[in-house]
């Protein structure tokens, strides 16, 4: 007899089902999406049958547990967990095969201990970004394409109490008077909620996996995102010091590449980071961590980037890393990077070099400086060096398209010169074909290279070439 047949035994009414398959939190993202609108298929008896077991035991089992959780024991937890779940298995005789009893068993102790439904994609290396849209829609992103799951909440209350398990133990909240809120999941992934009345879909969570062992310069080449000779070129402008913005479109990989770059700083350097939510992994000893930090209940008690940035001056760094400049911050980095830490980095959300330096205008601007616009443009001309531009494509893939020299001004125009840039031959196979080719312009700065003594070939360039 079938778990189903067991469990609709035990019900009052069971109502006819087509779908045989219960197990409403395994993941099988090979299927295709659904197209949209199409209704769920959430209704069933034998679907209602098995949720309803579950929802008893984990009623039962919460209601004993309760006074006694401690988060942190989890074994221990797991254990009380099993041996409750068997006597209510025992009271209700619910008569279970082994692998269904332990399909369930697993359920639970995610709905208990973890997070529901997500654990699965949680757990599965090849998932990049889990977006949940209400708790009826989970879509993934994995090998640069999204797709939709089959994943689904119960209803909003099931997937608030999942958002209250990850907000909880960091001491952050989301409610009506608080609906949106960013947060970090004890493995490192970066977290956002966004609850009703801001969203009109229900409560929607979207989770940046953290990498665990994240993207290397092999990676980068292997993947067609950058060529040997740019991250060559681009090791030897992070040894010289030149000032790097990485500037592009959402999950355009800035924080990878900016991860990588820092990974060419020599050791021995103090290297002071700065980010909303840590995610840089240096591989360096020398290196100190700072992180933001929200406004505590009361709406007291914030450190913005802009703070970190200042307090990092007085820290004597040699380079500050700053994840990524949104606001005030803009103007400190850009003093910190002329005055004596050159060889600083940070990203931009921009979606051309061009672009990233009217946002930088519009950053430093946001400080409060009462600057005329000619003088933050030098600024900004001053301090940095080199945007690398990074894109997600239409395939899905992440590339640099463009590395662009900053010359100076003329006038009241920031001068740019493109070095490298991405051209596109065709599509094969839904792939993009195309390459990161030299302009055939050598940068002004190279007279900076060659002072820290790092020889490039011409050829890097484009010499001979053209
Ligand atoms: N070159 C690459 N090739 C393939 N995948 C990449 C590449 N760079 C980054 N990724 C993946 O893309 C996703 C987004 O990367 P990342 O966090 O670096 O982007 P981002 O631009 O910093 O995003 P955000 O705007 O949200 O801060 C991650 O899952 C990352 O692993
Ligand atoms: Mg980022």
């Amino acid at each position: 007899m079938s778990l189903l047949r067991r469990i609709q035994g035990s019900q009052p009414s069971p109502s006819p089902s087509q779908n045989p398959e219960p197990a409403r939190s395994t993941p099988t993202p090979e299927a295709p999406p659904p197209p949209p609108r199409r209704p769920l298929p959430t209704t069933g008896g034998i679907r209602d049958a098995y949720v309803d077991l579950k929802n008893r035991i984990q009623a039962k089992l919460l209601s004993e547990l309760e006074p006694t959780l401690n988060f942190s024991r989890t074994d221990e937890l797991r254990a009380m967990i099993e041996e409750k779940f068997d006597a209510v298995l025992l009271e209700d005789h619910v008569v279970l095969s082994r692998l269904e009893r332990q399909r369930l068993f697993e359920q639970i102790v995610a709905e208990i201990l973890g997070y529901g439904p997500l654990e699965p994609l949680l757990r599965d290396d090849t998932i990049t970004e889990i977006m949940v849209n209400g708790p009826k829609k989970v879509y993934i992103e994995r090998n640069g394409r999204i797709e939709r799951t089959n994943v689904v909440f119960e209803d909003d209350e099931h997937l608030m109490r999942i958002i209250e398990r990850i907000v909880a133990p960091l001491g952050r909240r989301v409610d009506e008077s608080q609906p949106y809120v960013d947060a970090r999941l004890p493995d490192g992934s970066r977290v956002n909620i966004v609850i009703p009345p801001i969203s009109l879909i229900g409560p929607v969570v979207t989770i940046r996996k953290f990498y665990r062992t994240p993207l290397t310069v092999d990676d980068l080449i292997r993947l067609g995102s950058a060529t040997p000779e740019v991250m060559e070129f681009l090791k030897a402008c992070v040894q010289a010091r030149i000032n790097i913005v990485v500037s592009g479109g959402t999950g355009s990989g800035k924080t990878t590449l900016l991860n990588i770059l820092s990974g060419f700083i020599p050791e021995g350097e103090r290297i002071i980071t700065i980010e909303n939510a840590a995610e840089l992994q240096l591989r360096q000893e020398h290196v100190v961590t700072l992180e933001t930090r929200p406004p505590n209940i009361e709406g007291k008690g914030e450190i913005t980037m802009r703070d970190l940035v200042i307090n990092a001056l007085r820290m004597r760094p040699d380079r500050i890393i700053v994840g990524e400049c949104r606001g005030g911050e803009a103007f400190d980095m850009l003093q910190a990077m002329n005055t004596g830490h050159e060889g600083s980095m940070t990203t931009i959300h921009a979606n051309s070099p061009r672009d990233a330096l009217a946002r930088l205008e519009n950053m430093v601007l946001m400080a409060g400086t009462d600057l005329p616009h000619r003088a933050i443009r030098e600024q900004i001309a001053m301090a940095i060096d080199l945007i690398i531009q990074t894109a997600r494509m239409r395939d899905g893939s992440r590339k640099i398209v463009s590395l662009t020299e900053i010359q100076g001004m003329e006038g009241q125009v920031i001068i740019t010169t493109e070095l490298f840039k991405f051209e596109q031959y065709g599509m094969e196979g839904g792939r993009i074909v195309g390459r990161l080719v030299p302009t055939g312009i050598r940068p002004r700065f190279m007279d900076r290279l060659e002072a820290a003594d790092i020889r490039l070939p011409p050829s890097i360039f484009g010499a001979g070439r053209r």
